[in-house]
C-alpha cells in the first residue's frame, strides 16, 4: 500500500519550546488516522509544518511519495492536500456559496478574480453540490455568520472538497459542536473516506476518534508516545499518564 503522507524526524521549535521532536508518522492512501495528545502537545504545529504554514527546523515531509519539505502552502495544496483550522475561518458577511468559492482563491485574489479565473457556472455548480453534500443546501445563500460553530465546520468541509484533495487534515472537526451535528460530521467523514479520501484528524473527543480512526498516534510534549489501534491506545500506560497522570 502506498503512503499518502510520511513524516520523518519532523522537528519544530519556538525559542526554547520543542513543539515537535523527531516525529515519525505515516498515513497510507485511503486510511483514516487520528492524531491525539493533550493541549499544547504539538498537534496543530504538525499540521502547520505539513501544510506549509511553518517550515520545520528538521526532518522531512512527503506527500504521495514526493518530498514537500519547505514548500509553500499553495504548491502543497495543488499537489492534493487540504487542511482545516482549529477555529473555522469563515467570512461572516458573505454567503455560504461565496465562502466556498473564495476558498478557491490564491493569495490577494478577490471573489471576482476567482469567478473569472475558471468557468464560473461550473464552479458555482460544484460549490452548490458540496454545500448540499454537507447538508447545508438550504442555507446556500445565507450569511455564513448566521451558522452555528458546528455548521461552520461543515462549511469548511465543503470548501475542502472544492479542490478535490486526496489528503485532508482536519483540526478538531467536532470541537465545540453539538451532539447531533457531531454525528453528521462523523458520517460525512466516513462517507468521504469510503470514497477514497485519506484523512489525518486531530480530535479531542475520544468517543468520536476512537470510533472512526483505523489507527492512531499520540503526541506528548512534541514527542510521539504511542501508535496503534483504539484498543492499543486506550490501554497504553504512557497515554493514560499523559492525559491523566499530572
Ligand atoms: N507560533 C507559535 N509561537 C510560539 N509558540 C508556539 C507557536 N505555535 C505553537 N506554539 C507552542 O508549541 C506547542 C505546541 O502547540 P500546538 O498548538 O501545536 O499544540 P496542540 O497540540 O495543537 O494543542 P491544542 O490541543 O491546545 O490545540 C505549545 O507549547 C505552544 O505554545
Ligand atoms: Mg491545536
Amino acid at each position: 500500500m502506498s503512503q499518502a503522507l510520511k513524516l520523518t524526524d519532523l522537528t519544530k521549535h519556538f525559542g526554547g519550546v520543542y513543539a515537535l521532536q523527531k516525529v515519525n508518522l505515516y498515513v497510507n492512501e485511503g486510511e483514516l488516522v487520528g492524531l491525539l495528545g493533550p493541549n499544547g502537545s504539538g498537534k496543530t504545529t504538525l499540521f502547520n509544518c505539513v501544510a506549509g504554514f511553518y517550515r520545520p527546523d528538521d526532518g522531512r515531509v512527503f506527500l504521495k511519495g514526493k518530498e514537500i519539505t519547505g514548500w509553500k502552502m499553495e504548491k502543497i495544496s495543488e499537489l492534493g492536500l487540504y487542511r482545516t483550522f482549529q477555529l473555522p475561518r469563515v467570512f461572516p458577511e458573505l454567503t455560504l456559496l461565496q465562502n466556498v468559492l473564495l476558498s478557491q482563491s490564491h493569495r490577494n485574489e478577490s471573489l471576482l478574480d476567482v469567478m473569472f479565473r475558471k468557468s464560473p457556472e461550473a464552479m458555482v455548480k460544484r460549490a452548490e453540490t458540496h454545500i448540499d453534500f454537507v447538508g447545508l443546501g438550504h442555507l446556500t445563500h445565507a450569511p455564513a455568520g448566521s451558522l452555528s460553530g458546528g455548521q461552520q465546520k461543515l462549511l469548511e468541509l465543503a470548501s475542502a472538497l472544492m479542490k478535490d484533495p486526496e489528503v485532508i487534515l482536519l483540526d478538531e472537526p467536532t470541537g465545540g459542536v453539538n451532539p447531533t451535528l457531531i454525528n453528521e460530521i462523523k458520517k460525512m467523514i466516513l462517507k468521504l473516506n469510503s470514497a477514497g479520501k485519506t484523512f489525518l484528524i486531530i480530535e479531542h473527543n475520544m468517543d468520536v476518534i476512537m470510533d472512526i480512526a483505523q489507527r492512531l498516534y499520540v503526541l506528548d510534549y512534541g514527542e510521539l508516545i504511542a501508535e496503534g489501534s483504539s484498543e492499543d491506545i486506550r490501554n497504553n500506560d504512557r497515554v493514560l499518564d499523559a492525559y491523566f497522570g499530572r
